[in-house]
């Protein structure tokens, strides 16, 4: 048996030893409590900033979040894109007046040397009727900068700007790239007519703008030889839009009275109200047979006569040919006409222009088609079979070069017409077409179609 001394040490250190244990596991029961708090802490904070950080406005973080931008934007060469800017207009101070062109129904055209950079341009004065205070700034000066502005194209003559003059009532005037010629003058002036071969350039150059202008929804509305302008580096750039102007589908109402007369339509010349792009083709055929002859191929002085002198060429229109035209507002004046024998032929073949080839004459033919919807598009002239054919058309580079009339003093008055007065088309009555349509045979042929080239 143990004694009693003994056990009370035993007990003692028995006491003490557990007492020990017991604070080592408080010790370590503190401790674990103590990393779950932290831990937990970390865990609570850590949600707390991302709540934070989502419900910050995007202003705050962009601004705090990416010092690089900011660097880099001071540092970034900034591209400055030009931005239109309302300012007075430039001065015809700016320019030196060098001699007159041509006096036309809108404008007055003046050939001009820039003062600083020497450089030498067209200005063309817009007619503004100062004592026709409702009138003010005229439409076709509008429609002019307008279309220009509009139509940046390698043969449209190029606007530089638009000048004003000086005084107290303002002239304004339009800035354009000077051209040696245009080609009535040039047409008048020249001993031969084009080649084929340079005849075919100028077309094609002609149909290709028109193209552009028509897949545009612009209609030129005074297709003319004056209008085209010609360098001496064989490009032709299509001048005078004051005529011009935008259509669309379904077709705005449009002015009846367009196109200089020699040049104008048979649809618009009956009175019709509704026309497309197909006055532009008639007027490129006008111009085609022009370069072929030199000669306007209708000279009528009167709307009349302009139809008769059309009718002689091309026979008159019937049912088969033309079945919309008695729906037009003066067809019904033509009924005479329409019975008569005489102009029941076209005399546009082969035998008056012996030399231009068949697909020559089919092009002609097709463009001058009374009825509007026979004449191609001018995208198909584009394709037409005359211009692949041999002789091929001439390089621009090889074009002849002319003396430059536009470069002279000169002051012209043309003996041909000037672009219409916009309005309505004439009224005109059966007496104003018996009269016109009862002259002998020779005074119908009129000037005739005949080609003297080789
Ligand atoms: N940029 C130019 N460079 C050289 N000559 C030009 C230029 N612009 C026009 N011309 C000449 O001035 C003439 C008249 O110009 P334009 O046709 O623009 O005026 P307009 O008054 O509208 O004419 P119109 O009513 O007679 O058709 C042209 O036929 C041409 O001879
Ligand atoms: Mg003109």
């Amino acid at each position: 048996m143990s004694s009693r001394w003994t056990n009370v040490e035993d007990d003692a250190a028995l006491d003490a030893q557990r007492k020990k244990q017991k604070e080592e596991k408080r010790r370590l029961k503190e401790e674990k409590q103590r990393k779950l708090d932290a831990e937990k802490a970390e865990k609570a904070a850590r949600e707390q900033h991302t709540a934070e950080e989502a419900s910050e406005p995007p202003k705050k973080r962009r601004r705090t979040a990416s010092p690089d931008y900011e660097v880099v934007a001071e540092d970034a060469h900034l591209l400055e894109f030009p931005t239109p800017t309302f300012g007075p207009s430039r001065s015809l101070d700016l320019y030196e007046v060098l001699n007159n062109i041509e006096e036309g129904s809108y404008g007055f055209v003046s050939r001009a040397k820039h003062k600083s950079s020497g450089e030498v341009v067209a200005l063309k004065r817009l007619k503004v009727d100062h004592n026709n205070n409702h009138e003010g700034f005229p439409v076709t000066g509008l429609r002019e900068i307008q279309t220009l502005r509009a139509c940046p194209h390698p043969h449209i003559v190029k606007l530089r700007e638009v000048i004003v003059g000086p005084g107290p009532v303002q002239d304004v005037y339009i800035v354009m790239d000077f051209l040696e010629h245009d080609l009535k003058t040039i047409l008048e002036d020249m001993d031969d007519p084009f080649s084929p071969s340079e005849t075919k350039t100028l077309m094609l150059q002609l149909c290709s703008t028109t193209e552009y202008l028509h897949s545009n929804w612009i209609m030129h509305r005074d297709l003319k030889t004056s209008n085209i302008l010609l360098n001496n580096r064989g490009e032709i750039k299509l001048a005078d839009f004051g005529m011009a102007r935008y259509t669309g589908n379904p077709r705005p109402k449009l002015t009846q009275l367009v196109v200089t007369l020699w040049y104008r339509a048979p649809e618009l010349l009956l009175g019709a109200e509704d026309y497309g792009f197909e006055i532009d083709v008639w007027s490129i055929g006008c111009i085609f047979a022009e370069l072929l002859t030199r000669e306007p191929v209708f000279q009528g002085k009167t709307e009349v006569s302009q139809l008769s002198a059309i009718f002689s060429l091309l026979g008159a229109p019937t049912r088969e040919s033309w079945p919309d035209f008695r729906s037009l507002p003066n067809a019904k004046a033509f009924d005479p006409v329409l019975s008569s024998s005489a102009y029941r032929m076209s005399s546009l073949n082969a035998s008056k222009s012996p030399y231009l080839t068949k697909a020559g004459l089919r092009l002609l033919s097709s463009m001058l088609s009374l009825n509007p919807e026979g004449r191609p598009s001018a995208s198909q002239l584009l394709q037409h079979p005359y211009f692949r054919e041999d002789p091929r058309p001439k390089a621009k580079e090889m074009f002849p070069t002319f003396p430059s009339k536009a470069g002279q003093e000169r002051r012209r008055r043309r003996h041909t017409p000037q672009a219409p007065d916009r309005g309505d088309a004439p009224k005109m009555g059966a007496e104003d077409v018996a009269s016109m349509f009862s002259k002998t045979e020779e005074e119908q042929q009129g000037g005739g179609f005949a080609l003297r080239m080789g």
